[in-house]
């Protein structure tokens, strides 16, 4: 007996409105859909879009003309219950031929941009190219800019780039506890602990470049390049690595050379020490409670170490803590301050127990860090 389920086209119907209204092509606004991969912002992004305007339309047509076909079999011949058994053939050489055939022309159609894009973007850029040495801690992104021209560089949540030029990322995953040591002169040497106790992260700025998952104990590369100065483009882990995997966002902020070099003199700059009142004792608080974690050049305590995020020049950026938060916001650093976990769950930064006059103090200090 044929059971009738009227539900399941209704549900059919449902379903697709469902996938389609995820859909979001385009937008009219600037930032609307800031992480949107059909909308690339330079070359490489481009060429990985090209592939996909390629290979789409061909997959939508490959899936109407199947699943049509199917359709047409199921209601044309469905059992009617009065029907004889149908005739039974095995094998047919043409059919078999065109089915063989034209998947195979098919695929050599999108194998050669594909395999040309492969080898395109695994080049290395070479000496032209900026080398920025990326690591993935749980739950943030750190940014070395590294050779003569980085000047030791290190900042967080925030890669600035110069416009038309390559980004060479070497990029690595690193645990979150123990101080990274890393030494541009024997790199090897210094990926060695560390990087074994952290985990797989992905780092993924949609509007620049495809992903790339950083593995711990190795290095990565990858190529990012942007065309337009003045831009923010958000990026964020594409790959579940703990409890705060969703809120471990960055930023790629670009710049024209000239802007950039600015930039770069600025953050190489040690961070003012002239401070007075609640500055300077957030300052001294530094000392005693932040030292033995997070780097922070110019301080008068040696503060090298780097566990947390290089805090010197924090006010210079828009966002922390993985850039979930705002650094214009006292009241946002101020509730980290109180309790790093409670404002972003998964955090490593412990709880130093501050109470509201030291959480002011430091939050004046941070501030100042320009
Ligand atoms: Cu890091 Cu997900």
């Amino acid at each position: 007996m044929r059971a009738r389920r009227p539900w399941t086209g209704w549900g059919l119907l449902v379903g697709v409105a469902l996938v389609v209204s995820g859909c979001a092509i385009g937008g009219d606004t600037p930032g609307e859909f800031p992480q949107n991969a059909l909308d690339p912002a330079g070359p490489i992004a481009r060429q990985q879009d090209a592939l996909w305007n390629l290979v789409f339309p061909i997959a939508v047509g490959v899936f109407v003309l199947v699943q049509g076909l199917i359709l047409v079999a199921v209601i044309r011949f469905r059992d009617r219950g009065e029907d004889a058994p149908p005739q039974q053939v095995a094998g047919n050489t043409r059919l078999e031929l065109i089915w063989t055939a034209i998947p195979a022309l098919i695929l050599a159609v999108i194998a050669v941009p594909t395999l040309g894009g492969i080898f395109a973007l695994a080049e290395d850029p070479g000496e032209e190219a900026l080398a920025v040495r990326v690591i993935g801690k749980q739950f943030w992104w750190e940014f070395e800019y590294l050779g003569d021209e980085g000047q030791g560089v290190v900042t967080a949540n925030e890669l600035h780039i110069p416009v038309d030029r390559p980004i060479r990322l070497q990029m690595e995953a690193l645990s979150p506890q123990v101080p990274d040591t890393f030494d541009e002169e024997d790199p090897d040497a210094s990926r060695s602990d560390q990087s074994m106790e952290g985990v797989i992260h992905s780092f993924w700025v949609p509007r620049l470049a495809g992903k790339q998952d950083v593995i711990p104990g190795y290095e990565r590369l990858m190529r990012i390049e942007a065309d337009e100065p003045g831009q923010r483009y958000s990026g964020q882990c594409a790959e579940f690595c703990g409890l705060a995997h969703a809120e471990m966002r960055f930023e790629v902020v670009t710049h024209t050379a000239d802007d950039f070099e600015t930039w770069l003199d600025e953050q190489a700059e040690p961070a003012g020490t002239d401070l007075e009142g609640l500055a300077a004792e957030g300052q001294e608080l530094f000392g005693a409670h932040c030292v033995a974690c997070h780097a922070l050049d110019g301080h008068p305590e040696d503060a090298e170490i780097r566990i947390g995020p290089n805090l010197t020049h924090f006010a210079s950026r828009q966002v922390f803590a993985g850039g979930i938060f705002d650094n214009d916001d006292p009241e946002q650093i101020a509730a980290w301050l109180r309790d790093p976990s409670d404002a972003k769950p998964g955090a490593q930064m412990p709880d130093l127990g501050l109470d509201d006059d030291q959480i002011s103090a430091l939050v004046e200090y941070l501030q100042s860090l320009e």
